[in-house]
């Protein structure tokens, strides 16, 4: 069972300069809501009530966001607008957050590594939220269906509707070992993605068990074009193979490198998952989910 969700929300975000000089990344609206509440809904619809964040220096936006406004909820209470409120009260009420901060921005497997004061020694994921994911069809808000409904979303689950972190946990229950969610991305592309090799274990689930991982390899150097994208399910072993992972590419800390450690024992999955990735850490990706979500919103 996976109960916590780890978000590392350190970054610069450079790409999103000047936005992101005094906003986090984070925090950048995807239509009316920020990149990371995305992350926690996929967390809750996966069956995850704690969220763990790892922050850094001028981040504060991310605890006040999931935090009661007192002033602005009794400015608009009886009001057309409080209903505004509702998804985002929902949330704070349905889960706990806490907070740890990363002093230096010493690459993703740091932040990890800094989190597990939040997490201990227990399976867990982790959600990049700049990659904004979606199911391959969105819920139906007024089903006439059957089915059951999802019991931290009230909403109706189908195969086709299940969050990319729900779909994780279902390979995770059934391998018991890392799980780390791929996509295939054009060979020219290798050089911005941690790419694996592997040997596809189940042609059904589309599951790989992982040989081989580089991180961001130039296409001739590339082993596939099968590329990590920021959702992973991580066992506790990993925190101390981060703790002696040397300064990898770009004299980060790579989460790739300790990865790479676990899959010389067999113990990490590539799952290709079913949906929609946006890359929201770029400005591209950021305008063609803004576009989808817009369009989805208008039916
Ligand atoms: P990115 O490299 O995409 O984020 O890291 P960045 O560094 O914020 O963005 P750019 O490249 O400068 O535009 C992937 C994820 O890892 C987190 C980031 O917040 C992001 O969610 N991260 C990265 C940390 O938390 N700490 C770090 O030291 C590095």
């Amino acid at each position: 069972m996976i109960k916590k969700c780890l978000f590392p929300a350190a970054g610069y975000g450079t790409r999103f300069l000047p936005a992101t000089k005094a906003t986090p990344k984070e925090m950048l609206p995807v239509l009316t809501k920020p990149l990371i509440q995305y992350g926690v809904e996929e967390a809750l619809e996966a069956g995850i009530t704690t969220m763990a964040i790892v922050t850094g220096r001028g981040k504060r936006a991310i605890e006040d966001h999931f935090d009661i406004s007192y002033e602005l909820e009794h400015q608009i209470k009886g009001t057309s607008k409080e209903p505004l409120l509702n998804e985002i009260r929902d949330l704070i009420t349905k889960c706990t957050f806490s907070y740890t901060r990363q002093l230096e921005m010493k690459g993703l497997g740091h932040a990890i590594l800094t989190g597990e004061t939040l997490i201990g020694s227990e399976p867990f994921a982790v959600i990049l939220a700049d990659d904004l994911c979606t199911p391959p069809v969105t819920p139906d808000p007024n089903p006439e269906s059957s089915l059951p409904n999802n019991q931290y979303t009230n909403t109706p689950i189908t195969e086709n509707s299940k969050g990319i972190l729900t779909q994780m946990i279902e390979v995770f229950e059934k391998y018991q070992c890392s799980v780390v969610a791929i996509e295939e991305v054009p060979m020219n592309q290798t050089h911005k993605y941690g790419i694996i090799a592997g040997n596809l274990v189940d042609n059904s689930d589309d599951t790989y068990r992982v040989t081989d991982m580089v991180e961001k390899p130039d296409p001739k150097d590339a082993p596939t074009n099968m590329a990590i994208i920021g959702r992973y399910i991580l066992t506790p072993d990993i925190f101390d193979i981060l703790r002696n992972t040397k300064p990898g590419k770009g004299g980060e800390i790579q989460i790739t490198d300790a990865l790479l450690e676990q899959a010389k024992n067999g113990k990490v999955i590539a799952y290709k998952f079913k949906g929609k990735r946006f890359d929201c850490g770029s400005v591209d990706g950021f305008v063609e989910a803004t576009n989808y979500f817009y369009n989805q919103s208008k039916g």
